[in-house]
């Protein structure tokens, strides 16, 4: 844009600091921000960013440090003052009232909404009406706010925030539940916001969007600012190096793995979605599904795993028949399924860590009467560890936890179940970087003590680097077949993004 654009400060936070108990979220953290600039936040899981997120929404209170907007220091006691201020968030966790409609989750308590005696749905819709068009959520007003998926609920959170003519706006985690094609929309919308002089606060752990979206980064690491980079001058080493302290080992994988017998075998498998599918996968093997969202990977699970009914084909684990009927059969059967929609099929907010990471366990660990914390809880001890979970105590409910550490006890829940086949859909998403290569190694070991893992990943490294082979769905068929050592990340798209041919074609 040629001209110098005059550097001005719009907000300014100052050795923030929080503590829950005994644990410090923030330790003295500091980072600023520019009129009109992108700014990420970035660190390792429970490095303190959804934390300065909040306290900067007035949804938190800091115990110390100072706030300052245009130079002024300010109180953000509340998110009401929040929002006099002209800062918006859309939180990581969401906040949208489930029982409320789309409508009302964006006027109730909204400035910018004319109040009047009576709110009648016209005026809801009237004032509505641009700001879904905007991001591209096509609901009716009425929808109650439950009924949304989870990417529209993150569709409708981004509305609200702008409907309440935020000049800087918080995004936690903003595209972990957008579809490719919705993260590109979200990608355009923060281009436009950008060039109408609204700031932005971007927290994500995925690297290209970071460079791609944002001006600028700041690191925080336990709590304390580590530095601020101009991402064009700077790269995705420096940052990761920020983010964990040391030179991140990205390991090589040990060499293809010896197979056994075949754990799960799939032919012709159709369903509402899936169209004459056939694979098998052997103990002791990682086979990687790619394929752009909607093109049935997800579908594949949930037919697994006895949520979408099979309408043709046939499913055999370790040679005998499988028909599951419900989860609760899958289960029994020896399959496990971590769902790509983690949130809503997943957590137990108000519960604990252990609760939670045993509830699928818990037939199995009452099966003599009772139930027995203690064994509960010696049995997570080993698989906390190996997840290198981070929670004060396992009785601390899981709403206390970073984001990323939510992840994890979903994970911990289904090592704790031991499946012999295991679906994990999308299983690092919301995961820091360093915690990934952990979650990669798990995946190793898993396979190497014998278990079939079927993995989807949007990210084709993470494919080509776990997997041992790939197959590739596109509108719900195999398109293309591959050992992984053999595929390339053009080869997959090619076959995830081309036309399918009529159904006589497939091989
Ligand atoms: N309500 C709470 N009660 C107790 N501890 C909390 C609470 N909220 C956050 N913490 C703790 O504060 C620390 C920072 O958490 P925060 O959610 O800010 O991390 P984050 O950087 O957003 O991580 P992630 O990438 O996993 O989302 C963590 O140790 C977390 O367990
Ligand atoms: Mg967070």
């Amino acid at each position: 844009m040629g001209e110098v654009k005059t550097v001005s400060e719009i907000l300014q936070a100052e050795g923030i600091t929080k503590h829950y108990g005994g644990v410090y979220a923030l330790k003295g953290a500091s980072f600023s921000l520019r009129a009109g600039e992108v700014h990420a936040l970035m660190g390792e899981n429970g490095a303190g960013k959804s934390t300065l997120a909040r306290i900067l929404a007035g949804s938190a209170r800091a115990d110390g440090g100072t706030v300052r907007v245009h130079g002024e220091p300010v109180e953000i006691a509340s998110p009401l003052d929040a929002q006099r201020l002209g800062i918006g968030i859309i939180y990581q966790e969401l906040d949208l009232f489930p029982n409320l409609t789309a409508g009302e989750n964006i006027v109730i308590g909204n400035l910018h909404f004319p109040e009047g005696r009576v709110v009648d749905f016209r005026r809801i819709e009237d004032f509505c009406r641009p700001f879904l068009r905007q991001v591209g959520l096509t609901c009716a007003i009425a929808t109650p706010a439950a009924a949304l998926s989870i990417g529209q609920m993150q569709l409708l959170a981004i509305a609200r925030a702008l409907s309440m003519d935020a000049r800087i706006i918080l995004m936690d985690e903003p595209t972990s539940a957008l579809f490719d094609d919705a993260a590109e929309r979200l990608f355009r919308l923060i281009a436009g916001l950008r060039e109408r002089g609204v700031s932005i606060v971007y927290v994500s752990h995925k690297m290209e969007e970071i460079f791609r979206v944002c001006d600028r980064a700041t690191v925080l690491r336990d709590g304390e600012t580590i530095g601020t980079v101009e991402t064009q001058s700077s790269s995705v080493d420096e940052v990761i190096r920020m983010m964990v302290g040391r030179e991140l080992r990205i390991m090589a994988r040990a060499g293809r793995r010896a197979a056994g017998d075949v754990a799960l075998k799939a032919e012709n498998l159709s369903t509402a979605k899936l169209k004459s599918v056939s694979f098998e996968v052997r103990r002791g093997e990682v086979l990687g599904i790619a394929g752009l969202v909607g093109s049935g990977r997800s579908e594949l699970g949930a037919a697994l795993f006895g949520i979408d009914r099979i309408t043709g084909g046939t499913l055999r684990i370790a040679g005998r028949p499988y028909a599951p009927g419900s989860p609760r059969a899958a289960m029994s059967a020896g399959v496990g399924l971590l769902p790509e929609d983690r949130r809503l099929q997943g957590l137990m907010m108000r519960m604990s860590v252990l609760e939670n990471a045993t509830l699928a366990v818990l037939p199995r660990l009452s099966r003599l009467g009772f139930l027995r914390m203690g064994q509960e809880a010696a049995s997570l001890g080993p698989v906390a560890r190996r997840l290198a979970l981070d929670c004060p105590w396992v009785t601390a409910p899981v709403s206390q936890l970073s984001g990323g550490n939510q992840q994890k006890v979903l994970l911990a829940r289904w090592l704790l179940l031991n499946p012999d086949v295991l679906f994990l859909d999308d299983p690092t998403r919301g995961i820091d970087i360093g915690a990934k290569q952990d979650i990669y190694r798990l995946i190793d070991e898993l396979a190497a003590e014998g278990k079939a893992i079927v993995l989807v990943s949007s990210e084709l490294p993470e494919l080509l680097h776990c997997a041992d082979r790939i197959l590739v769905l596109n509108e719900g068929r195999i398109t293309a077949r591959y050992d992984a050592r053999e595929a390339t990340q053009e080869m997959i798209l090619s076959a995830a993004t081309t036309a399918v041919p009529s159904p006589g074609a497939q091989r």
